[in-house]
């Protein structure tokens, strides 16, 4: 069983300042329990930056967990980005930080790397990592989620963010940029990564 750190609420610490990503793995999370909570990092007073220094999602989603549960939490995160083959899986890691600009930047870059790229070897994958880091030396969970497609020769949509207007997926016919966002959220990376997380904690509670 897992601690219930006031007696009552099961209390998770995602390292992330974003709101959005802290309610979406709430709201996630509290369909397994409604006692679980899920808190960022301004609600414990961490103020630092976390470097994310690793080589691989898995990494950098522990690097991040690591933190909260040092100061005594169950501390969860993710990482996620873009893996193109023909490009021997960059951006991957740095998919934020490609181009060293904004997504409209990255997005330039890669449309501008994979010109010369064959149509049928433009395959490439998001990917989604979450970690849960326990405070008392509990084994780490670890799960990856991912969702394959094509890299267009264009922009296409203009919804979701990052990648998303490159990134065809062929079950569906269309770029994640022309997907409604609740389209998009029941199959990406994040959803299927999701997925496996809500199975891990429905083991442990
Ligand atoms: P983060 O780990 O959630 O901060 O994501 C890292 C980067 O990967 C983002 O800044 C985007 O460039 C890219 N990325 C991750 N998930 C998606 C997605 O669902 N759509 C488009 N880009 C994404």
């Amino acid at each position: 069983m897992v601690n219930r750190v006031d007696g009552k609420k099961l209390t998770m610490v995602m390292a992330s300042r974003n709101r959005g990503k802290i309610k979406e793995l709430e709201t996630l999370l509290r369909e397994i329990s409604p006692d679980i909570e899920v808190l960022g990092l301004g609600d414990i007073g961490y103020e630092g930056d976390i470097e994310e220094n690793g080589e691989t999602f898995e990494e950098n989603a522990f690097i991040k967990a690591s933190v909260p549960a040092g100061m005594g939490y169950i501390g969860i995160a993710d990482d996620s980005g873009l893996c193109v083959d023909a490009l021997g899986g960059a951006p991957g890691i740095y998919s934020a930080r490609y181009s060293g600009g904004d997504a409209e930047a990255n997005n330039d870059k890669l449309l501008l790397f994979m010109d010369p790229v064959p149509d049928d070897r433009r395959q490439a994958r998001f990917v989604s990592v979450i970690c849960v880091v326990f405070p008392d030396g509990r084994p780490d969970i670890m799960v990856r989620g991912e969702c394959e497609g094509m890299i267009t020769r264009e922009r296409r949509g203009s919804g979701g963010f990052g990648y998303d207007p490159l990134f065809y997926y062929p079950p569906l016919g269309a770029t994640f940029g022309e997907l409604p966002a609740e389209e998009k959220n029941k199959i990406s990376h994040r959803a299927n990564a999701m997925k496996k997380l809500a199975e891990e904690i429905k083991k442990i509670i």
